[in-house]
């Protein structure tokens, strides 16, 4: 006899599963239990900013694609980059990614948002045509970045013509932090040799481009460091449309 146990489903998040082929709503709660992938979903389905299923998307660092199948069902076109020639390749054994490529990620947002989106998902992607993304999603990925503003101009650009999104997580830079106070660069090489940012930094990076506005940040744990969960922030930004 099946187990009669079931999880409740929040309202918030009816969207996908309503909409999916089913089966993310398990992949959610074993993601949202641990990694970023649970709370990446779930930010981008319960936004009042909304997703939409005729949404074109692009994952950066995507690794292994451990987010890939969560995204799957709740896009039109996922695509994915990564710098790592094998953690393509291991993405590309999950068969949930339209398009996989080796790539650096800013230079591959900047040829995502120069292409059409449908044309290059397929006929059979659906969606709505047009050059660009809907989309771009990268989870600890940027803790290799000092310096943001290039790969925040490049995403807002990908997605301004149709108004879309920007999802990242950064590690965080305590606010009391040098880095942090009036004249800090924002961010710092930490000893575990990735990049941790300031939230205020992060934020202001970002409305510097000129296309740019937030729409949530959320602290998170990215990943875990000897047994403690390392602080970290998971930051949701509109941009405005052309
Ligand atoms: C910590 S893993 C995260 C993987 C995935 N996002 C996840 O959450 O499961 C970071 C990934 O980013 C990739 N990466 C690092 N720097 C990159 C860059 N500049 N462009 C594209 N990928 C990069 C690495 O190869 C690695 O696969």
């Amino acid at each position: 006899m099946m187990s009669e146990k079931k999880e409740k489903m929040p309202d918030a998040l009816s969207l996908p599963f309503i909409s999916g082929t089913g089966g993310e709503w398990t992949l959610y709660t074993k993601f949202q239990k641990k990694g970023l992938c649970g709370p990446l979903f779930s930010t981008l389905s319960a936004s009042p900013e909304g997703v939409d299923l005729s949404f074109f998307f692009i994952f950066l660092g995507c690794g292994t694609g451990l987010c890939g199948p969560l995204f799957r069902n709740l896009s039109a076109s996922l695509e994915g980059v990564d710098l790592s020639e094998n953690m393509v390749a291991l993405a590309r054994n999950r068969q949930v990614y339209n398009h996989l490529a080796v790539g650096e990620l800013v230079e591959a947002i900047q040829h995502w948002g120069r292409q059409d989106a449908g044309a290059r998902a397929g006929a059979g992607a659906g969606g709505n045509a047009g050059v660009g993304g809907d989309v771009v999603l990268a989870a600890d990925v940027l803790v290799y970045f000092g310096n943001l503003e290039p790969f925040l101009s490049a995403a807002a650009d990908a997605v301004r013509r149709r108004g879309g999104l920007v999802a990242f997580t950064t590690e965080r830079l305590e606010p009391a932090a040098t880095e942090c106070q009036r004249g800090g660069g924002g961010w710092k090489l930490t000893t575990s040799g990735r990049y941790a940012h300031c939230a205020d930094y992060v934020v202001s990076t970002a409305l510097g481009t000129g296309k740019l506005r937030l729409s949530s940040a959320q602290d998170i744990t990215p990943r875990w460091n000897r047994g403690k969960p390392v602080a970290g922030t998971l930051f949701l930004f509109r941009a405005s449309e052309l």
